[in-house]
C-alpha cells in the first residue's frame, strides 16, 4: 500500500485553525511583548491587525497541539511518520483548586491564605486573563481512631473548631477571587487525633467530581493540596473498621460534603495517578518543609505532578503555586494509549538542531513550539477483526487536548471482502464455473464445489470433501502423494521417465519400482520375484524380502544328516547361522565345527577305534557296522591336516599307543582319514632300573665309607709323627720347673773358631 495515499484531515473548525496558525505564526521573541490580539474586542478590529484572528464560534478554546484528528491506514510492521506540532498557547485557561488541610495546626496557614488570595488570583492573571479559583478542605474520616467520636468532641474537637468533616468542596471554580478570599476565612478549622491526614479522600472527590468543582475541559487544570502532615493510603481504612475498597466515583452531596467518608476506604496511590491521568490534572503538592521528601517521593509516582516546600504559615503560597507552575508548563511529554499491537515512538530535536528518540522536550517558553515525530507502527494485526479499526490517543501530560488517530489496520485485502473491488460472488463468477466466489483472482468454492475453478462437483458418498478424496481417509498427507495430479477428487499419477517404472493405485501409493533389492536386482531379479506395490511378491521356492531366500531348509542340512545345520545353528535364509553356547562356539557351513568344544574328535572316535583298530566298545558289542557306517573312514599311513576346515585329533590308548585322525569335508562329503598303525613307546625294564639303582647306591655309599676312612688314617698319622718328633726333642731335666729360666746368658763368640 502506498503511504502517499495516507488521508489525514483536520477536523477542527476552520477558526481554531486560524488561530492556531496565528498562534503559532509569531515568533517567540514577538511573544515576550504583550499579545496584539488580546486586546481586540470586536471581529472588524481584530481582522485590521495583522496575525491576528477571530474566531466566530461561541465556545472556542485554544488548542495547543497539531493536527488534532488523523486517520491512517497500515499494513503490518509498516511504520509511519506523524508530524505533531505543539505550542504552549499563552492565555491558555487556568483551573486552579485549593485544597487545604483544615486540622487545628493549619490555622494560620488558613488565615494567610484568605488574605493572599487576591495575589494569587492576581499573579495568575498575569499569565492568564482566563482564569479561575476554587477551594476546598479535608480533615478525616469521622471514624476512630482518626478522630475522636466522643460526642463533645464530635461537636468540636477543639476550641473554636468546627466539627470534623472528610471534604468539603467550600467553592467550586469561579473567577471570583473575592468568594475565594471569603471562603477561606469562612472556613473553620478541625481537629482530628492522629498525625496522617484524609487528603487521599479529598484528592480523589476533587479529581472525580467534575461537575461539581466545574473543571473546565480545555484548561490546565491545577490541583494545590497544602498541608503539614502526611496522608493515609488505602488500607488504612481497615483501622477504622472501613474496608470497602474507594470506588473512585464522585459522592458529594448538595452542600459539596464527601458522604461516602466512613463507608470507602481510602484510595491508593494508583488509583489516584489513573484519575489524574484520566483526567488531565497537574497535582501541586505544597508541604512543609519537615513533609517534603514524603510528597516528593509521592509525586514520582504521580503525572504530571510536583512538590513545593510551603512555609509554616503559608505566607509564600503565591510564589510557590507560580514556581510549580511554570515547572508544570515548561516541558511537554507525549503519552498514549497505544495496545501492544502498535508501537509509538517520539522524535524530535526539541528546542535544538540533533533529533534523538524521545518523547519530552523540557525548557518550554509560551509560544515556541516544538515538532515531534511520531512514528506509528502496526506490530501485528489482533485476531478479532473488530479490533481492526481501533482508536489512538496521543496526548501531553497533564493537558485534556489530543491528537486521535484512526488507525485502520491493514489486515486483510479489499477483494477478500464481499463488495470490494475485485470480489465476485459465485452468481456471476464464469471464472470460478459458478461454484465459488471469486476472491482477489482466486477461487473460493462453495461446499458443494471443489478444484482450482470450482469446476469439480462434491458427490463422495464417505463425506470426504474435495481435495480429500486425493488422499487416503483420515490423513493429512500431501495430495496424491505428489505423485500425481488431483482432478476433481481422483488422482492422475504422474507417468515415469523410465519405460519399466509405473506409479498407480488411488492415491498413487502403489509403484512397482522401490521395492527391496538385493545384490542391487529388484526383488533378487526377475527369477525370484517382482515388485507389486512397493513389496516384493517372490516366485515359488523364493521366500525373504527381496526373494533372495531359498524356501526350503535344503541347503542347511548336512549331507548324511538328517538335522538341520548339525543341529548347531538355525537355518536362515538357506544358511545356517551357527549357535554360541556355553564357550562352544560352532562354525563351518554346517556348524558341523566346534574347535573350542569336545565335540566331533569324542564324537569320531569310538568308530575310528572300531573301524581302523579294531577295538573298543563299539567293536566289543558289535554295533560297528550300524553306528559307524555313515561316515567314509580312510586308512593312511600318516594324517595330516589337508586343508584348513580339517581338525585333527590326538589320543592314546590304554597301552600308551598315540594315533591320530582328522575329520572334514571333501566338498559335500565327510571323511575322515585315520592313521592306521597305532605308535606305541619301546617296552621298559623296570627290575633292571630298580637293581641298577640299588647297585649304584651301595657303591656310593663305600665310596664314601672308604674316603671317610682314607681321611681319617692319613690324619692320624700324622699327628702321630708330630707327638713322635716333639716327644723326641724334650730334654727335660728331672725335677726342673720346665717354665724355669735360668738368669745368666750364654752367648758365643762367632769368631771364635776354636775348641
Ligand atoms: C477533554 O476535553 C473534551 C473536549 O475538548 C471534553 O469532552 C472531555 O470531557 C475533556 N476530558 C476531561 C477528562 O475533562
Ligand atoms: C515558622 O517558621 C519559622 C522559621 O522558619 C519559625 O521561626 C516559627 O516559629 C515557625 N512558626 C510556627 C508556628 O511553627
Ligand atoms: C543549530 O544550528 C545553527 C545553524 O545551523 C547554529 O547556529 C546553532 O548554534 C545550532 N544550535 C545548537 C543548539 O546546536
Ligand atoms: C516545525 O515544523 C514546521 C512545519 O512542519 C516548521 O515550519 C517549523 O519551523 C518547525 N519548528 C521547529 C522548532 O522545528
Ligand atoms: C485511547 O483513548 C481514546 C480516547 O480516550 C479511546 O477512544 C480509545 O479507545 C483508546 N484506545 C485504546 C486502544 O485504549
Ligand atoms: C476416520 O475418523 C473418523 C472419526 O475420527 C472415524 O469414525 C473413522 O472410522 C476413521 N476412518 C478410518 C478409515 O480410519
Ligand atoms: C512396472 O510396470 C510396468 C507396466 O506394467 C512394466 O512395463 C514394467 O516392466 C514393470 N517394472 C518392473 C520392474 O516390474
Ligand atoms: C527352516 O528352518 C527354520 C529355522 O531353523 C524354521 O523356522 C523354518 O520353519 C524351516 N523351514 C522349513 C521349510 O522347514
Ligand atoms: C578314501 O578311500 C576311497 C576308497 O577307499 C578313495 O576312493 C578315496 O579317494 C579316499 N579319499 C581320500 C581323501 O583319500
Amino acid at each position: 500500500m502506498d503511504t502517499a495515499a495516507l488521508t489525514m484531515w483536520r477536523l477542527w473548525a476552520v477558526c481554531a485553525a486560524l488561530a492556531v496558525t496565528a498562534v503559532w505564526a509569531q515568533e517567540a521573541e514577538k511573544l515576550t511583548q504583550p499579545n496584539p490580539c488580546t486586546s481586540k474586542q470586536t471581529c472588524s478590529e481584530c481582522m485590521q491587525t495583522p496575525t491576528c484572528a477571530w474566531c466566530a464560534l461561541p465556545t472556542f478554546e485554544a488548542t495547543q497541539i497539531a493536527p488534532q484528528r488523523v486517520r491512517m491506514s497500515l499494513r503490518v510492521h509498516e511504520a509511519h511518520d506523524l508530524k505533531v506540532q505543539f505550542a504552549l498557547a499563552p492565555n491558555y485557561p487556568i483551573d486552579l483548586y485549593y485544597l487545604m488541610d483544615l486540622s487545628k495546626s493549619m490555622e494560620d496557614d488558613k488565615d494567610k491564605l484568605s488574605t493572599l488570595g487576591n495575589l494569587l488570583a492576581q499573579e495568575m492573571r498575569k499569565l492568564t486573563s482566563n482564569f479561575r479559583l476554587g477551594f476546598g478542605s479535608f480533615v478525616d474520616k469521622v471514624v476512630m481512631p482518626y478522630v475522636s467520636t466522643v460526642p463533645a468532641n464530635l461537636e468540636s474537637p477543639c476550641t473554636g473548631c468546627e466539627a470534623p468533616y472528610g471534604y468539603q468542596n467550600a467553592l467550586s471554580l469561579t473567577s471570583d477571587t473575592e468568594m475565594f478570599a471569603r471562603e477561606v476565612r469562612d472556613a473553620k478549622v478541625s481537629g482530628n487525633l492522629d498525625a496522617p491526614e484524609g487528603g487521599f479522600d479529598a484528592i480523589m472527590q476533587a479529581i472525580v467530581c467534575k461537575e461539581e468543582i466545574s473543571w473546565r475541559s480545555n484548561a490546565r487544570r491545577l490541583l494545590v493540596f497544602s498541608t503539614d502532615a502526611g496522608f493515609h493510603y488505602a488500607g488504612d481504612g481497615k483501622l477504622g473498621g472501613v474496608v470497602k475498597p474507594n470506588d473512585g466515583v464522585c459522592h458529594l452531596d448538595s452542600r459539596g460534603r464527601y458522604t461516602h467518608s466512613d463507608m470507602l476506604d481510602y484510595p491508593s496511590v494508583s488509583q489516584i495517578n489513573q484519575k489524574v491521568k484520566e483526567n488531565s490534572i497537574n497535582v501541586i503538592f505544597a508541604v512543609t518543609a519537615e513533609q517534603r521528601e514524603t510528597y516528593d517521593e509521592l509525586s514520582r509516582h504521580i503525572e504530571a505532578s510536583s512538590a513545593g516546600t510551603l512555609s509554616n504559615d503559608s505566607s509564600n503560597v503565591v510564589t510557590l503555586v507560580k514556581q510549580q507552575y511554570d515547572a508544570i508548563t515548561s516541558f511537554v511529554e507525549m503519552k498514549d494509549n497505544s495496545t501492544e499491537f502498535v508501537r509509538i515512538r517520539y522524535y524530535s530535536a526539541c528546542r535544538g538542531n540533533t533529533t534523538t528518540e524521545t518523547n519530552r522536550c523540557d525548557k518550554l517558553k509560551i509560544g515556541q513550539q516544538v515538532n515531534f515525530t511520531a512514528k506509528v507502527e502496526l506490530i501485528k494485526c489482533p485476531e478479532d477483526p473488530a479490533r481492526w479499526n481501533d482508536i489512538i490517543e496521543i496526548k501531553p501530560a497533564g493537558l485534556n487536548e489530543s491528537l486521535i488517530i484512526d488507525l485502520a489496520m491493514q489486515c486483510q485485502c479489499d477483494c477478500d471482502r464481499p463488495g470490494g473491488p475485485g470480489f465476485k460472488p459465485a452468481a456471476i463468477a464464469a471464472e470460478c464455473n459458478y461454484g465459488g466466489d471469486l476472491q482477489c483472482g482466486k477461487c473460493v468454492c462453495d461446499p458443494l464445489h471443489f478444484g482450482a475453478f470450482c469446476e469439480c462437483s462434491q458427490s463422495d458418498p464417505n463425506g470426504r470433501i474435495g481435495e480429500d478424496q486425493c488422499r487416503p481417509p483420515n490423513s493429512t498427507d500431501i495430495l496424491c502423494y505428489g505423485r500425481g495430479e488431483c482432478v476433481c477428487g481422483e488422482c492422475n499419477c504422474y507417468p515415469r521417465e523410465n519405460p519399466n517404472e509405473e506409479v498407480k493405485g488411488d492415491f498413487c501409493e502403489c509403484d512397482n519400482f522401490s521395492c527391496d533389492r538385493h545384490e542391487k536386482l529388484l526383488c533378487s531379479g526377475p527369477d525370484h520375484g517382482s515388485c507389486v506395490c512397493g513389496e516384493c511378491s517372490c516366485l515359488d521356492g523364493w521366500t525373504g524380502n527381496a526373494c533372495q531366500c531359498p524356501a526350503s531348509n535344503a541347503s542347511c542340512i548336512a549331507p548324511g544328516d538328517t538335522r538341520q545345520c548339525s543341529g548347531a545353528g538355525e537355518c536362515v535364509c538357506g544358511q545356517c547361522v551357527c549357535k554360541e553356547e556355553q564357550g562352544a562356539r560352532y562354525s563351518g557351513k554346517y556348524c558341523e565345527d566346534c574347535p573350542t568344544c569336545r565335540g566331533k574328535c569324542e564324537l569320531y572316535k569310538p568308530c575310528v577305534n572300531c573301524v581302523v583298530h579294531d577295538s573298543g566298545e563299539l567293536k566289543e558289542e558289535g554295533r560297528c557296522e550300524e553306528e559307524c557306517s555313515h561316515l567314509i573312514i580312510n586308512k593312511t599311513d600318516v594324517v595330516e591336516v589337508e586343508n584348513p576346515d580339517e581338525r585333527i585329533c590326538t589320543f592314546s590308548d590304554e597301552h600308551g599307543c598315540r594315533y591320530q585322525f582328522v575329520y572334514g569335508y571333501d566338498g559335500e562329503t565327510q571323511v575322515i582319514r585315520a592313521q592306521e598303525t597305532k605308535k606305541c613307546p619301546p617296552a621298559i625294564n623296570i627290575l633292571g632300573i630298580v637293581l641298577t639303582l640299588i647297585a649304584a647306591i651301595v657303591v656310593v655309599g663305600m665310596a664314601v665309607l672308604m674316603l671317610w676312612k682314607l681321611l681319617t688314617t692319613i690324619h692320624d698319622r700324622r699327628e702321630y709323627a708330630k707327638w713322635d718328633s716333639e716327644r723326641k726333642m724334650a730334654k727335660w731335666d728331672t725335677g726342673e720347673n720346665p717354665i724355669y729360666k735360668q738368669a745368666t746368658s750364654t752367648y758365643k763368640n762367632p769368631a771364635y773358631g776354636g775348641k
